[in-house]
């Protein structure tokens, strides 16, 4: 009865993360593990979709997994693997694909973006939704923590959820997306959302020297020092609210007054964002300098969620015939 609720997130490894994930999407599973049972996979087969280089992906998987064990993920509490070391999510994700149709996956803004701007759609793009719709439900999934952007997917996982118990019977729970308030948008440095295919992101890990350059260059407008500045016009502004809570009133204070200049506040940000992250940076060079405990961890994950989602995966093929 008063069992614990069980959250799975995904993330493709596709390069460094940068703040926007890390406030969008990272940081909640930290603060989540306490409360609830968590699954975190490493989205590898997703990264087919795009990635065509086998030491990249390589990299990128390792690296990801060295990322959120330095943010503070804890592998006795949570359960980190990577999706092709269980073969249920592509066996799912299979019946999935013959129970979709495609007009319904053509809504989905992944694909309809891609095709906007005349990209080659492969078929696992097309069908990626489904993918992960596999990842969500084999775990009776109840809260899936996301960015603002991966709703609808998760809304297509319940769609299918339902579709699935309709036609087979009752055996998938319905999941909900978990979408962090506050921060469901990350400005990035020229006030657009922070993401890469903007070019615009801040390296969650970045050195110190990188971090100054780049906060140097957010772009601001032309004010001087003693003009009047609107904070919430501010690309800099923006991240002040993400790293410099306690300063917040006086810096606003401050703008509004025009006793401080665009160099200042960057440099009160600087400061702010290197005192926040550098222990992060930190526990990720040690981390790193250990990729056999890292693969040990992820090893050790995947042992758990074959085991949890073999059992959802015997029910399923017993519904749909094939037990
Ligand atoms: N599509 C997600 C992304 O691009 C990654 C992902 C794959 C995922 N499977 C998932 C997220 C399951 C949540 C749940 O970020």
């Amino acid at each position: 009865m008063n069992e614990q609720k069980i959250i799975l997130s995904g993330v493709k490894p596709t390069g460094r993360p940068h703040i926007g994930n890390y406030f969008g999407a990272m940081k909640q599973f930290v603060d989540l593990q306490n409360e609830y049972r968590t699954f975190v996979m490493i989205a590898d087969l997703h990264a087919l979709t795009s990635v065509t280089n086998a030491e990249t992906l390589r990299r990128d998987t390792l690296d990801v997994a060295i990322d959120y064990l330095a943010i503070g993920l804890d592998p006795d509490k949570v359960t980190i693997f990577k999706q092709s070391d269980v073969p249920t999510h592509t066996e799912l994700g299979w019946i999935f694909n013959c129970l979709t149709t495609m007009p319904f996956l053509a809504r989905a803004h992944a694909f309809k973006d891609a095709e906007a701007k005349n990209r080659e759609v492969n078929v696992g793009l097309f069908t990626y939704p489904l993918l992960m719709a596999a990842d969500i439900l084999l775990y009776e999934t109840d809260l899936v923590p996301v960015g603002q952007d991966q709703k609808q997917h998760v809304e297509i996982a319940r769609d299918t959820a339902e579709k699935f118990n309709r036609t087979f019977g009752e055996i998938f729970k319905l999941p909900e997306p978990l979408i962090l308030d506050q921060v469901k948008t990350v400005i990035g440095l020229d006030g657009q959302k922070m993401s890469k295919s903007y070019r615009n992101t801040i390296p969650l890990f970045s050195e110190e020297r990188e971090l100054k350059q780049l906060l140097m260059a957010i772009k601001t407008d032309s004010k001087g020092e003693t003009e009047a500045k609107n904070p919430e016009e501010c690309n800099v502004f923006a991240l002040h609210r993400l790293f410099s809570i306690k300063n917040l009133p006086e810096l606003k204070r401050r703008y509004v007054e025009g006793t401080i200049g665009y160099r200042e506040s960057k440099e009160i940000l600087f400061g702010n964002m290197n005192r926040y992250l550098a222990p992060l940076r930190a526990k990720r060079t040690e981390i790193a300098s250990r990729p056999d405990e890292v693969r040990a961890v992820l090893e050790k994950g995947a042992t758990v969620a074959r085991e949890v989602s073999e059992a959802k995966m015997a029910k399923v093929r017993e519904a749909v015939g094939l037990k």
